[in-house]
């Protein structure tokens, strides 16, 4: 009896194909005024141009620094581009993972900066290669409005970064002025993208089809490749240039309100940028586990869960982390990893307990997974029509923490993509170290164009 009370209000967190259909039309509705210069401004679906297009073949051969920043880890690598007789290129990395340390997150941009670069020259004495100005690829994993490949704005901070003076400004700028103030190494900023666009197009040298790019891990968004003619922002009528969706910030016009449950708004209202990226907080990793901390302490309250009794720590937000989501639902039936979670959190559950953490677990994962599917279904039926074709192949690169490590999240949310889109074959490839060899090898064909 008490698991049907629970699943009454768990009942909630799903959505039926009417009601996913509803969300990707949406989703392309706020696109296509995104990609419109009259309604652009006001469109919470920003679109932004990359200034990655569809290109001749060809790039440089070399070696390139790539820097990776915004998602779960900051990274420098090192990026060797060489020819290979089979795919025309090859690449091997070098790679070093940097925590960044809260007070760089949260303080000024030159801070933020000023560790990047600090970083980037203890890497470079690591590797003993400060004395050579190489080419540098930047993943920068926010909104950025790009003016050229190598220069943009920060449009604002996501995904709990708020360093100040960053917004508005040009991204390359701060990290070349921050370059400079150490002034013990050079660096030849050639490109900055997206982490949705470099995993694009690290999976576009494996496959040619793939033309959309996709991250849930922390955040969550997706890019793609759209014709230059309805790239409003941008002149140029001919070939394809691939588009930042940001669609993380959908709903931020009050288009989702009906879907968003008590959870989700207390999720927004405690979070850093309240009222934005609102789509994002019903996905991704920085939020999931928030979520379900939150319907479990739903169910205490209404003595369906713990004897009626949360811990001091279940009580704390963010104590409920996204990873243990994932080790939840990895359980193999014994409940153990979930006692194990659930005592590390200071609550003794019983097995009644242990199966109901489990379907609040898989209630908000399995919404995440569905959600998002909407939202990519959008943009890959918006993709055919554009393209008129009867039948299309497409392929997806992906990337992020949730999609790669939640046990059961791809199989949910492929499902829920391939259901939405009749008369297109998808093919979903996961994407490794895709920032590092993305950045690089956009870089490599902006070298080679350039020739520098
Ligand atoms: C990484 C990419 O593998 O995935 C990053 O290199 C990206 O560029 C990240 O931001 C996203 O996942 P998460 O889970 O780290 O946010
Ligand atoms: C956030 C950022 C976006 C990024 C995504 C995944 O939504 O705004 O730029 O691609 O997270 O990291």
């Amino acid at each position: 009896e008490r698991i049907l009370m629970v699943e009454q209000i768990l009942s909630e967190f799903r959505l039926n194909k009417e009601e996913l259909k509803e969300v990707m039309k949406r989703m392309q509705r706020e696109m296509d005024r995104g990609l419109r210069l009259e309604t652009h401004e006001e469109a919470s679906v920003k679109m932004l141009p990359t200034y990655v297009c569809s290109t001749p073949e060809g790039s440089e051969v070399g070696d390139f620094l790539a820097l990776d920043l915004g998602g779960t880890n900051f990274r420098v690598m090192l990026v060797k581009v060489g020819e290979d007789e089979e795919r025309g290129f090859k690449v091997e990395t070098k790679n070093q993972m940097y925590s960044i340390p809260e007070d760089a997150m949260t303080g000024t941009a030159e801070m933020l900066f000023d560790y990047i670069a600090e970083c980037m020259s203890d890497f470079l004495d690591k590797h003993h290669i400060k004395h050579k100005k190489l080419p540098l690829g930047f993943t920068f994993s926010f909104p950025v409005r790009h003016e050229d490949l190598d220069k943009g704005i920060l449009l604002n901070w996501t995904k709990g970064f708020k360093a100040s003076g960053a917004e508005g400004n040009n991204v390359v700028g701060l990290l070349r002025d921050a370059i400079k103030r150490r002034g013990d190494f050079e660096m030849d900023v050639v490109a900055m993208v997206n982490d949705t666009v470099a995993t694009m197009i690290s999976c576009y040298y494996e496959d040619r089809s793939c033309e959309v790019g996709m991250i849930v891990g922390t955040g969550c968004n997706a890019c793609y490749m759209e014709e230059m003619r309805t790239v409003e922002l941008v002149e140029g009528e001919e070939g394809r240039m691939c588009v930042n969706t940001e669609w993380g910030a959908f709903g931020d016009n009050g288009e989702l309100e009906e879907f968003r449950l008590e959870y989700d708004r207390v999720v927004d209202e405690s979070s850093i940028n309240p009222g934005h990226q609102l789509y994002e907080k019903l996905i991704s990793g920085k939020y999931m586990g928030e979520v379900v901390r939150l319907v479990l302490m739903k169910l205490v309250n209404e003595d369906l869960l713990f004897n009626g009794e949360g811990s001091e720590l279940l009580k704390t937000r963010g104590s409920f982390e996204t990873r243990f989501v994932s080790q939840v639902e990895s359980d193999s039936g014994d409940r153990k990893q979930i006692y194990n979670i659930l005592s590390s959190l200071g609550v003794l559950p019983s097995e009644l307990d242990c199966d109901i953490v489990r379907l609040v677990c898989e209630s908000v994962s399995t919404r995440s997974a569905h959600v998002c599917g909407a939202g990519l279904a959008g943009v890959i039926n918006l993709m055919r029509e554009r393209r008129n074709e009867e039948e299309m192949k497409i392929t997806v690169g992906v990337d992020g923490s949730v999609y790669k490590l939640h046990p059961s999240f791809r199989d949910r949310f492929h499902a829920a993509v391939r259901e939405l889109t009749p008369h297109c074959q998808i093919t979903f490839i996961q994407s490794e170290e895709g920032s590092g060899r993305g950045a690089a090898l956009i870089s490599a064909v902006a070298c080679k164009m350039a020739s520098c």
